[in-house]
């Protein structure tokens, strides 16, 4: 245990083992070493151009900071549970390295806006990772998009065929969903970019500190403006895991979709086996594993949205160190997106085939062009309303007469309406119902393809 007590002389006794291991937080936020690191050396600098350490010890201690890097690189730094967390081991190594000096480091700063400074310097570079890793997911839509523009694909409202679309349309969809989460992220990440290095404990510091100093170094945007809040602000992070959530609920119910297309009942889409599992029972089947992962996983990173939400609401200014639960949810929100836009991405672009010969043929055996039917005699000036329940009527008879709408002969369309002439026919197959759909935003093949000009356009200009 303990052969060192971590605290100043005001203590005697050291920790009991079981509540030290409790109070720990170790053996996750050495997560953060590599910030933690980059952070000290700023400190370390600021605290030399400002006067208040000299030069000599400045450059020591970057020294030492840096071989404590390469050591953890190496794999030579682990550090144990008696070192309680990242930043005292850190702390304890580099005094180890560097001798005496090593102590000074902590002049002018606490754990507070350091842990602070560390897990938002983390948050900004896996936000830029989580932002490349939504490019690949959206190239991947619109890979299906560009080969399935005439591919066509039921659409659905109450989960009933309602009109035809198609497949491009479907898939641009998802591509607008993945749009708005690169975005919110972006914004999160200007929200997360602020340096809150220097708030002290809670109320700053006696020390000529150079906020702006090192907050430039660390590539911070800015500075908190106030001390209070900078050490105890954890709105950053609520942020990011609502906006994971929702690339969660987009991934998720793509995954819904997908496992729905590849049952039986659907027939859509045909796994590859680099992304199907089998039965250890039943060897007929291949399991749609992937998507129910990623919607199954879904769940988790609700929840850590709803611990942030809830670690927050009773908290007194400033720092309290219910604060420290704040990494693991973070921490596994990353991972899981992460994650799971990675397994998305491999499932679109080699785990499913969409049976495009199947898709074409199905949206021709239901009633899903009725719409059209109505529209029909809509744009030769029969009221809708009056059009809509006519076809309705139509569609009962044909049903009762187990036919579809193009199996209606001419005479019996005119017997229905004397408007209906020998071009209905064209105007109530599935490709001329999309087509028809022409309206901005809408399924129509023109539209699609100027879409998906668009969607190619702005993809380039996301990459950085
Ligand atoms: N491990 C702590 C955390 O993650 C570091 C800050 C501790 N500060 C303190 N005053 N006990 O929040």
């Amino acid at each position: 245990m303990t052969e060192k007590k971590t605290w100043s002389d005001r203590f005697e006794g050291s920790l009991h083992p079981a509540i030290a291991s409790f109070n720990a937080s170790i053996h996750f936020d050495i997560e953060l070493i590599e910030y933690d690191l980059t952070g000290s050396i700023a400190h370390a600098s600021m605290l030399a151009k400002t006067g208040i350490i000299s030069q000599e010890e400045s450059n020591s201690l970057i020294t030492g900071l840096e071989q404590i890097r390469q050591e953890y690189r190496q794999g030579n730094f682990n550090p144990g549970i008696e070192f309680e967390d990242v930043h005292f081991a850190v702390e304890r190594r580099l005094t180890e390295i560097v001798g005496d000096v090593g102590k000074k480091l902590h002049t002018a700063r606490s754990r507070n806006d350091q842990v602070g400074t560390d897990i938002r310097l983390y948050l900004r570079d896996q936000i830029d990772q989580i932002r490349e890793l939504i490019c690949q997911w959206q190239k991947a839509l619109l890979s299906h998009a560009e080969s399935h523009v005439e591919t066509l694909i039921p659409g659905y409202t109450h989960l009933q065929r309602a009109q035809p679309i198609s497949l491009a349309h479907h898939m641009l969809a998802y591509f607008q969903m993945a749009q708005r989460d690169w975005q919110r992220l972006g914004e999160i990440k200007a929200r997360t970019n602020i340096c809150p290095l220097g708030s002290g404990a809670l109320a700053g510091t006696t020390f000529p500190i150079d906020r702006h100093y090192t907050a430039e170094k660390l590539e911070f945007a800015g500075v908190y403006e106030n001390s209070l809040d900078g050490v105890s602000d954890r709105d950053f992070a609520i942020e990011f895991l609502n906006a994971a959530s929702l690339i969660m609920v987009h991934l998720s119910r793509l995954s819904e979709e997908i496992i729905l297309w590849a049952s039986e009942e659907f027939k859509f889409v045909s796994l590859t086996d680099s992304c199907a599992t089998g039965s250890s029972i039943m060897p007929q089947k291949k399991n749609p594993d992937v998507p129910e992962l990623i919607r199954g996983k879904t769940g988790r990173v609700f929840g850590h949205l709803q611990g942030m939400l809830v670690l927050m609401k009773g908290l007194p200014l400033a720092y309290n160190k219910d604060l420290q639960e704040d990494k693991e949810a973070i921490f596994d929100g990353v991972k899981t997106v992460k994650a799971c836009l990675e397994a998305m991405t491999i499932l679109l672009d080699e785990g499913l085939e969409f049976r495009a010969s199947r898709l074409n043929q199905t949206v021709g055996e239901d009633f899903s062009n009725a719409t059209d039917v109505a529209d029909y005699l809509a744009a030769r000036g029969i009221p809708f309303r009056e059009a809509y329940n006519l076809v309705g009527k139509v569609v009962k008879t044909s049903l009762a007469a187990g036919k579809l709408l193009k199996d209606l002969t001419l005479e019996e369309w005119k017997e229905l309406h004397p408007a209906f002439e020998s071009d209905i026919y064209d105007a109530i197959a599935p490709k001329q119902v999309v087509a028809a759909r022409n309206s901005y935003g809408g399924t129509g093949f023109e539209r699609v393809n100027q879409a998906i000009v668009a969607a190619r356009e702005s993809l380039n200009s996301q990459y950085p």
